[in-house]
């Protein structure tokens, strides 16, 4: 009679939430590259719940394929078995945690291609839940640089590497006019699926002044860069660079100093200088 009762009352929540398939929508976790994160997933629970009857798993939502499956849990232990190979060792539960309804997921060492939707599904005696939790990655661009370089034409070029996600980069003249248009971007990706980008703009047509470079990516501080180059434009071309430069160039030759070393130091030529 009592253990009736009692199963009665265990089953009545059960058939409740089982109908009751709750979705929640959590705001963006943002995964710092090659960081840690926790994908948190709680579900409600009972001193003493039985976990033997607990099954979770924990899922990658994936564009026209099947879900990939990171961890589960079920017959009271951790089953990797269906883990997919690219989270092996990668993916940690508290098992512990389950018994207080906390099913959070650790994903270590994160990579670009874990950005994406997570699905948490429990079925437990409390019934039926599954948590949605989006996860962005961030990887911070290395030290933006706006260089000038001569050639026929005078060029700068305004660049960073290994970031994510992918960043624009926005020129502004003396007068803070949006010159944009005239730069060039190039943006590639390494296998890792890292940035880098690159923009370059001739001064030709847009003459000798200050500049701008603005470099821009979602999830981290823009990042700013002047240059002025304020010498006339008779002294700019490289007719006047060569009688200094090229001699420089044989000694160093000789002395088997490399070129790229110094060449910065000799943009004086241009009379550029960051400010
Ligand atoms: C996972 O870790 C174990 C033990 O640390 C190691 O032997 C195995 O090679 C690792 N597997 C992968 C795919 O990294
Ligand atoms: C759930 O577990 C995770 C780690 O497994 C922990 O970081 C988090 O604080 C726990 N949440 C609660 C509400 O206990
Ligand atoms: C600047 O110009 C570019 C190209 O013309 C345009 O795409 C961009 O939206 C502009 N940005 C601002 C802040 O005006
Ligand atoms: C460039 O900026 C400097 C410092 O803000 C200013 O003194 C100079 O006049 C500017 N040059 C031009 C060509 O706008």
């Amino acid at each position: 009679m009592s253990v009736r009762s009692s199963s009665q009352s265990m089953l009545l929540p059960f058939l409740i939430l089982h109908f009751a398939v709750a979705a929640t929508l959590a705001p963006d976790v943002v995964a710092q590259f090659e960081g840690d994160i926790t994908l948190n997933c709680l579900f409600p629970s009972q001193p003493g719940m039985n976990l033997q009857r607990l099954t979770l798993t924990w899922q990658k939502e994936q564009a026209g394929a099947e879900a990939l499956v990171l961890h589960s849990y079920y017959y009271g232990k951790e089953q990797l078995e269906r883990q997919d190979q690219i989270y092996r060792n990668r993916t940690q539960l508290d098992p512990e945690g389950l018994a207080r309804g906390n099913a959070s997921l650790t994903l270590r060492g994160v990579r670009i291609q874990d950005e994406g939707i997570y699905l948490c599904h429990i079925t437990s005696e409390q019934g039926k839940i599954s948590v949605r939790r989006q996860v962005a990655v961030m990887a911070p661009y290395s030290e933006v640089r706006l260089e000038v370089s001569v050639s026929s034409q005078v060029t700068l070029t305004c660049r960073a590497e290994g970031g994510y996600p992918e960043a624009s980069v926005l020129w502004l003249d003396g007068a803070r006019n949006n010159v944009t248009a005239e730069s060039d971007t190039s943006l590639q990706r390494d296998l890792s699926g890292l940035c880098d980008v690159s923009s370059r703009i001739l001064l030709a047509r847009t003459g000798y002044g200050n500049y701008t470079c603005i470099l821009e990516s979602p999830r981290q501080p823009r990042v700013v860069r002047h240059l002025s180059v304020s010498c006339s434009s008779d002294n700019c071309t490289n007719n006047l660079c060569l009688p200094i430069t090229l001699p420089l160039m044989v000694l160093l030759g000789i002395l088997g100093i490399p070129w790229c070393l110094l060449r910065r130091r000799f943009s004086w030529c241009l009379a550029a200088s960051e400010l």
